[in-house]
Formats: structure tokens, sequence, C-alpha cells
């Protein structure tokens, strides 16, 4: 049986039908406005009503970034999306207007990381924690094989672990949370704060971003660091580290068998995972007397939050 996925991002939603084995059939998008919650309803209806027109499904999955209620309907808050106590299921449900299909929620990083469980890097895995680095850090846990939801629905919102007291201010209220310092927006703020206090190291940034230093922006660092130049290899390094610190903190929680990594950051390869290798057994509580685990990059790319959210969708369906 074929499942919708649909991954509502910042600014635009990318929509697929994907089958039992992950593969993804056909595909669409749209564009959004994040502050605005009603036209994110109204472009992922259009999008499932005209890949309805070619194909059959009963389920669609909505990978949202922020705090899903257990029942899977309602997002209840999102540091980066304009959503408070919002219906999204039964708002979307209506708009498709049909009652054979059925509407879940799925925390965005959820199902990213379910994609990479079931069909990606982690396949061979029972025990795995994905950390996703977009403008928010998002996390999927797996434990045993069972994505772990929470009492509530928000486990796994490991952006907001406090990582260093009275830090920078977050969306979600509180200071120094771990998304402020392993995310893209992190990359991008430190970035842009090199370009101006280190105007003649950020020498290469600044021609990348046509002088300004406000239009400095991750993929630039990645792309000057990829050809050599110093100051975008250690604005990455120190993203890494900020990931590998972390994970081995939640290695005290979890134990397990692999971290997988996931963000258009990726890109950066080596320059970044083994930054974040390093800091990882730098930091492993009992080193010496355990297993160093792997941590290596996503496999599903751009498509993760898409299969992922339609692969849960589907299986809940079933259930
Ligand atoms: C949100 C999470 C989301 C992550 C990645 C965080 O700020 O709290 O719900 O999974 O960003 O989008
Ligand atoms: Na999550
Ligand atoms: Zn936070």
């Amino acid at each position: 049986m074929h499942a919708i996925g649909v991954d509502i991002g910042g600014t635009k939603i990318a929509v697929g039908v994907v089958d039992e084995h992950g593969r993804i059939v056909a595909k669409t998008k749209r564009k959004t406005k994040p502050q605005d919650p009603a036209s994110i309803d109204q472009a992922i209806a259009e999008a499932v009503g005209e890949l309805a027109a070619d194909h059959e499904f009963h389920a669609v999955g909505l990978a949202a970034a922020g705090f899903v209620s257990s029942d899977q309907e309602h997002v209840l808050f999102a540091p980066n999306i304009a959503w408070r106590d919002y219906p999204l299921a039964e708002r979307v449900s209506s708009l498709i207007g049909r009652d054979d299909i059925a509407v879940v929620v799925e925390n965005d990083a959820n199902a990213a990381g379910w994609a990479e469980f079931a069909f990606g890097a982690a396949r061979e895995a029972r025990n795995m924690a994905l950390l996703t680095i977009g403008t928010g850090l998002g996390a999927a846990l797996v434990v045993d094989g069972t994505l772990v939801r929470g009492a509530f629905g928000f486990a796994a919102e490991l952006g907001h672990l406090r990582v260093v007291p009275g830090g920078h201010p977050c969306g979600c209220g509180l200071r120094g949370c771990w998304e402020q310092y392993a995310s893209g927006s992190a990359l991008t703020r430190e970035a842009r704060r090199a370009a101006v206090e280190r105007e003649v190291r950020a020498a290469a940034l600044l021609e990348l971003a046509g002088g300004d230093a406000a239009a400095v922006t991750g993929p630039m660092v990645t792309e000057a660091a990829i050809a050599g130049d110093e100051l975008g290899i250690e604005l990455l390094a120190e993203l890494g580290r900020w990931i590998g610190e972390g994970s081995a903190s939640l290695a005290a929680a979890l134990d397990p068998e692999l971290f997988v990594i996931g963000g258009g950051v990726i890109a950066a390869g080596d320059l970044l995972l083994g930054p974040a290798r390093e800091a990882y057994e730098e930091n492993l509580p009992a080193r010496g007397h355990r297993p160093i685990v792997p941590i290596v990059a996503a496999q599903m790319g751009n498509d993760a939050g898409i299969v992922g959210a339609a692969d849960l969708a589907r299986l809940a369906a079933q259930a």
C-alpha cells in the first residue's frame, strides 16, 4: 500500500507518494509562508489533491518541525514556525475532504530518523540516534526497534537540551540550548560574525557572499571549506565538535549502536564528522571501557522527511 509523506519546511513543502520499500513514486511541492499556518494547510491539501489524481493511498503523514501531541493531531508548539496548539491534522483533513484518508502528524526529525532506521544509514541497527542539522537541531531516538515518543509525544526534543548555562537565547524560551550551537542557524551566525570581526581571514567567505557579511550562508561555509579555506574548515569543525560533545552525553542516556547525522551540512563530509567523532571520543563517559560507536552521515538526503512520514502514517493506518 502506498502512503503520502509531507515534509513541511520553513518556506516550502515537499510531498511524495511512497511505496512500502521507502521509494518515492511521485513527488510535488508548493511554496508556503512560515508565519501563516493556514497557508501551509492549504498548500498541503492542494498538493495531496494533485497526487490523488493519479495515485491511490489511505494515509498521509505530515512531518512538522515542532512538538507534536501524542494523539499525533496537534502541533502544540514550534520554535521556528507559528504553530501554537494547532490542530494540523484536522485542518488538513477537512481541506482534503475524504474520510477514507487518515492524516497523522509526526515530528520532522522523528520522520527523518525513521526513514534512516527503516531504509537508510541505520537499517541494520536496532538502537540509534539521529540528529538533523538545519534551522533547528532535530532528533529521533529508536530503542529496540521502536521510535521513542515519550509520555506526551515530546521525547527526542534534543535541540533543547541545555549545553551552555546562560548561553544564546532559543526559540523555545530558554537559553543555551544545544540547537543554538549545533545547527545550521548556529553555523550561519558564527560565520557572519567571523566575516565582520575577522575580515581578513574571512576573505574567501566574503567573496562568495558578494562582499556582504550578512549574506554569508551555511552552504557558502561548506563550499569554502571544501576548497581548502581555513576559516570555513574551522567553522565546520566547531559545529562538528558541538555535535560530538552532545552525542557523548546522549550516549549516557541511550547507549546507541550508532549516530546518524543528517541535514544539508553533511555535504561537508569528514570536515564535519571528523571533529564530531573526535569530540565524541574525548567526552564519552567511561571512555576506554566501552565501544566507540560510529557517527555516520544520513543516506536518505532531502527525501528523509517524506519517506519517514509516509511510512509511519502507513504503519499507523494498518495498526
Ligand atoms: C524543534 C523540533 C524539530 C527541530 C528540527 C527544533 O527547534 O523543537 O521539534 O524537530 O527543530 O526541525
Ligand atoms: Na524528534
Ligand atoms: Zn531551545
